[in-house]
């Protein structure tokens, strides 16, 4: 494919530059409560229940309880207690992942931190004392990635047999047990292992055991009533979950938001190193726009309140629009440029990594760069963009506060 210049040429754009910022520090907010707690400046509440920590975690961590995602193949560090009729809770916010498993002491976390890349930690149910440990070793790298950079966060549509096992995926390679999945990926390929609640019209997906897979890697039908669930109560007890939902909106969102993640951190790495290669800057931009995004065969709608909470405290702008705000008929979002812009990952990137982004950004956004890969973008698109990123980001260089479409 042939492409057009991506960067308009740099002298051009010298002035836009902006002032080299000291790379900000990225707070690893799991490693700030471990420290608030281990000096008795706060306290994590324990019920007494399956939860134990679970609630108060997630209220110290500003994660919202709607944001809770179900999945049930047996894929994960402590795979042997999860399946169908167990499945494994993750809930979510920009900046942490956590991982609940019923009837395990363990809780999982993740966060993107500092420039060393992901944070692993788990978290002790014991009522004595909310005990923290940090994994630093392949516990959890094997799976997330040994470098802690990638995958990373990870969101996979994996085949599995009706309990949940994994079936291995032969490759030309070694045979693997994940089909990564992000925004890209066709809605009918999707989920394979998840619970998903919501509607979705009369598009399919592998969800809700949709599809099950024999050892043999045979793919057939599998569960009835799998599409369009309000409610996942005939499939599993939801009574002893902290949500009954597994909302697709929010796990649309988590797959678009750790694809992402990984690919900041990834540009963050390789800046690093010393070498951010054009290639990567642009398949960054074309992620960070949306621009490959599989259209919604249908309209979307979640059953959990994460779709009226996750854009509540969003960056506005003075005609109220925000690129947290969801569309959900065509497309996830309304303007398409990810929030993650916004997050802590995308300040700790060096500042002339952070820099070239920002003069691509722009040159997409007024129309100079005209390569076929952002055509997608309408003029609408582009001038939406431009115009709250210019009302709600700080750090913008001084070209773009006069810019307009
Ligand atoms: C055997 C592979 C494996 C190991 C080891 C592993 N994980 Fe995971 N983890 C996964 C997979 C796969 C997912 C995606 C959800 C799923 O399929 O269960 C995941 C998801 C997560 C999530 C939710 C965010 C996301 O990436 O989707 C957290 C948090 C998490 N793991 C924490 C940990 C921690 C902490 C450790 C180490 C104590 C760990 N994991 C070890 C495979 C693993």
């Amino acid at each position: 494919m042939t492409r057009a210049p991506l960067l308009i040429p740099l002298a051009a754009l010298a002035f836009l530059t902006a002032a080299s910022a000291p790379e900000a520090p990225r707070p690893d907010p799991i490693a700030a409560l471990k420290a608030r707690l281990e000096k008795g400046l706060d306290h994590l509440k324990f019920e007494d229940n399956a939860f134990g920590y679970l609630k108060d975690l997630l209220a110290h961590l500003g994660v919202n309880p709607d944001s809770q995602m179900l999945v049930y193949s047996k894929t994960s560090f402590q795979s042997d207690l999860i399946g169908p009729d167990k499945p494994r809770s993750v809930f979510f916010n920009d900046t942490v992942a956590v991982g609940y498993v019923q009837g395990s002491r363990t809780l999982e976390l993740m966060t993107a931190t500092a420039a060393e890349g992901y944070a692993f930690y788990s978290l002790d149910n014991d009522p004595a004392a909310p005990r923290f440990v940090r994994y630093q070793d392949s516990t959890c790298g094997r799976c997330h990635g040994a470098d802690n950079y990638a995958p990373g966060l990870i969101v996979a549509s994996s085949p599995v047999a009706a309990d949940g096992t994994p079936v291995f995926i032969p490759s030309d390679g070694p045979p693997r047990l994940f089909n990564f999945t992000d925004q890209t990926t066709p809605f009918a390929e999707r989920w394979s292992g998840w619970y998903v609640t919501g509607t979705h019209g009369a598009a399919t997906h592998q969800g809700n055991g949709a599809v099950v897979y024999s050892e043999d890697g045979q793919r057939r039908p599998g569960a009835a009533n799998t599409q369009n669930l309000m409610s996942l109560a005939d499939k599993f007890d939801t009574r002893t979950y902290l949500s009954p939902h597994a909302d697709i909106v929010a796990l649309m969102t988590f797959e678009h938001q750790a694809r992402m993640t990984n690919m900041l951190l990834g540009a963050g790495a390789a800046a690093r190193r010393g070498g951010f290669p054009r290639t990567q800057l642009e398949d960054l931009l074309a992620y960070m726009l949306f621009v490959d995004e599989a259209p919604f065969p249908a309209p979307v709608a979640g059953t959990s309140g994460f779709t009226q909470s996750f854009p509540a405290k969003a960056p506005r702008d003075a005609k109220g629009r925000a690129l947290r705000d969801f569309d959900l008929t065509t497309r996830l979002f309304k303007y398409p440029l990810s929030y993650m812009i916004y997050s802590a990952s995308f300040d700790a990137l060096p500042a002339d990594a952070r820099t070239e982004i920002y003069t691509a950004l722009y040159a997409i956004l007024t129309g100079a760069d005209t390569s076929p890969r952002f055509a997608r973008l309408t003029r609408d698109d582009r001038k939406a963009i431009l115009e709250i990123l210019q009302t709600t980001k700080s750090d913008l260089p001084p070209a773009w506060k006069k810019a307009a479409l």
